[in-house]
């Protein structure tokens, strides 16, 4: 069914977002038939330029970017839709000029009022757009319309700038209308974390400490910085991907189950695993955190520079770029059980995966064959291969018996024949259309900072000795074994 029309304004119009992600996930979601034909896209930027040279230089990034193939004639049609306004985004009398834009936009395509603002520009520019929206009344929802606002990441860089931020959303437009990006959230894979645990009986029943021995979590790159220096320096690896994305899959692995699969009830489970966590402050950091970054090495045969080399980074910078971590969910259900989590830059390998390791057997009644025994392990792979990959033991054919461990996988590609979606399509579409459930809430952003902040204040005060090396193309710090160690585990080979 074709999404509710509306006017998607991009502030940050002309940014690597825009070209990227948001342009080419409209234009899929436009030839799968999911937009009204009224759907209508108005960038704002502070260039100079003109509808028909906007739309081309979309169309040409979009041809390296976009998930099917760009076909002329349909990208003119969908082309038809996208205008461009240029204005800076600090000036007030310019949001002036934007309304009589959108309500001129309004008549002609037929959006019916509604407005998705989507701030996809830099951080720092946020409070300037959000003010403007208030002053100029834009944000004000009008009769018979909507109005939403969108918020890329990174949600602030700590617990008071995101409840700074938080609070100044919060008196531009309310809660239920204000949609937070984490785009892991859009990512297919990550949205069957649910229903593969909440529609199989088989993975529910032994979900619990009981059953399960630890959990690990691996975000690993091959790419470095790529240009983005400036933002990672003072970001890092722990706060640029572990305080979103990868606590949000945590959240899914160990949430409860939600009484419905309204935003809110689901929102409602995450935010209690996320105030579960056990802190982790003060001389507890180096004992359950490692923070790593690397060195100049060789992926895929070809040879990177140190993370110290490249450009924008501080020769004596101290940025992680790996960090790995032992997280403990203090409730009933997960009493006791590991959750490891590693995530890392210019990796040997491009892979998101989680891995659920189940408690052995006792071991007496094959204690004669042969091998140890493995343990089951249930792993999500979140990217490239989507899927989900158990293994088991089986017994080797022949007279005696030999246990082996063996794979039952299930793959995206093959089992329905279709490519997945790109995260931003279901984003921008749910957003489109209300619903909110794979956004994040003000409550979840904030608790997950909390947690951050914790060990980031011990790193703020503690000296750098802490910070390992390691080559480029390597498995991060061979410190994050001592982590797994802890509870006899060793990190996946992947
Ligand atoms: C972004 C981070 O949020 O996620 C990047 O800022 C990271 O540093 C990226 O590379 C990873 O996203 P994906 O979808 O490529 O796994």
């Amino acid at each position: 069914m074709p999404s509710q029309p509306c006017t998607l304004i991009i502030f940050g119009a002309t940014g690597d977002l825009t070209h990227r992600k948001l342009i080419p996930a409209l234009y899929n979601l436009w030839i799968d038939g999911n937009l009204s034909s009224a759907l209508t896209i108005l960038g704002f930027a502070r260039r100079e330029k003109t509808n028909e040279q906007f739309r081309s230089e979309l169309k040409e990034t979009a041809e390296e970017f976009s998930r099917q193939k760009i076909d002329g004639t349909r990208w003119e049609h969908f082309a038809s839709s996208i205008y461009y306004c240029r204005g800076a985004f600090g000036a007030t009398e310019q949001y002036t000029s934007l309304a009589k834009t959108l309500d001129a936009l309004d008549t002609q395509r037929g959006t019916c009022g509604n407005r998705l603002f989507y701030l996809a520009a830099a951080p720092e520019q946020f409070e300037t757009i959000l003010e403007n929206l208030r002053q100029s009344e834009l944000s004000t929802t009008r009769a018979n319309s909507w109005t939403r606002i969108v918020i890329e990441k990174p949600f602030g860089t700590d617990l008071l700038s995101a409840q700074r931020l938080n609070s100044l959303v919060e008196g531009v437009c309310p809660e239920h209308s204000t949609y937070r990006i984490d785009h892991y959230l859009g990512k297919e894979t990550a949205q069957n974390i649910m229903v593969l645990r909440f529609a199989n009986a088989l993975f529910e029943a032994v979900w619990n400490a009981r059953y399960i021995h630890h959990v690990q979590i691996t975000a690993s790159e091959t790419i470095g910085v790529e240009g983005r220096a400036g933002y990672y320096e003072q970001a890092g690896a722990l706060r640029d991907i572990v305080q979103n994305h990868l606590l949000q899959l945590l959240c899914l692995i160990a949430m409860e189950p939600p009484i419905d699969l309204g935003a809110d009830s689901i929102r409602d489970e995450k935010v209690k695993v996320l105030r579960s966590l056990r802190p982790i402050v003060g001389n507890e950091v180096p004992l359950y955190v490692v923070r790593a970054q690397y060195m100049a090495g060789t992926i895929n045969g070809r040879e990177v520079l140190a993370y110290r080399e490249e450009r924008g980074v501080h020769p004596q910078s101290f940025t992680e770029t790996f960090v790995a971590l032992h997280v403990n969910i203090d409730n009933w259900r997960w009493a006791g059980v590991p959750f490891f989590i590693r995530v890392g830059k210019r990796l040997p390998k491009r892979r998101t995966e989680i891995a659920v390791h189940f408690k052995s057997v006792p071991h007496i009644l094959f204690k004669k064959a042969i091998q140890e025994v493995e343990e089951n392990v249930l792993a999500i792979c979140i990217q490239p291969d989507e899927g989900v990959f158990l293994q088991v033991s089986a017994k080797l054919p022949g007279s005696t018996v030999r246990i082996q461990p063996v794979k039952m996988n299930f793959h995206y590609g093959t089992s329905f024949g279709r490519a997945t979606p790109e995260a931003y399509e279901r984003l921008l579409l749910d957003a489109i259309n209300g619903d909110a459930s794979l956004f994040a809430r003000r409550d979840e952003v904030e608790e997950a900072w909390r947690f951050v902040d914790g060990i980031r204040s011990h790193w703020n005060t503690s000296s750098t000795k802490d910070v390992a090396f390691y080559p480029a193309g390597s498995w991060g710090s061979s410190e994050a074994d001592r982590l797994t160690e802890v509870c006899g585990a060793k990190w996946r080979r992947l």
